[in-house]
C-alpha cells in the first residue's frame, strides 16, 4: 500500500505523504508553487482551484462560494491522488 499521494497541478507533479497534517496550500508552498491566498481560512476564496479528479477533505468549513468542482486548498487536505487546475473554467 502506498504511503504517498500524487498531486498533479497544471505542469507540476509531486508526491505528498498520506495522512499529512498540512493543508493542500501548505503542501503546494513546500513545492515552491505560487498560489494566490489571503485569509488562509476559507473566507476570501482567493486560493480557489478546480479539482479535476480525486478527493479532498476539509478540516474547516469553507465559507467562500464554491462552484461545483472548486476547492479551497487553504482549508483542505488531499485524501487520494488528485488532478488540480489553477484555471476555473
Ligand atoms: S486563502 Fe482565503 S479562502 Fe483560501
Amino acid at each position: 500500500m502506498s504511503t504517498s499521494i500524487i498531486i498533479y497541478i497544471n505542469q507540476y507533479c509531486f508526491s505528498s505523504p498520506k495522512k499529512s497534517k498540512h493543508s493542500l496550500l501548505e503542501v503546494m508552498e513546500d513545492q515552491h508553487i505560487e498560489v494566490n491566498y489571503q485569509c488562509r481560512n476559507g473566507f476570501c476564496g482567493a486560493c480557489r482551484m478546480q479539482l479535476l479528479k480525486g478527493k479532498v477533505i476539509y478540516f474547516c468549513e469553507p465559507l467562500a462560494y464554491l462552484a461545483e468542482k472548486s476547492i479551497l486548498p487553504c482549508c483542505c487536505r488531499v485524501e487520494e491522488d488528485v488532478i488540480l487546475s489553477f484555471c476555473l473554467d
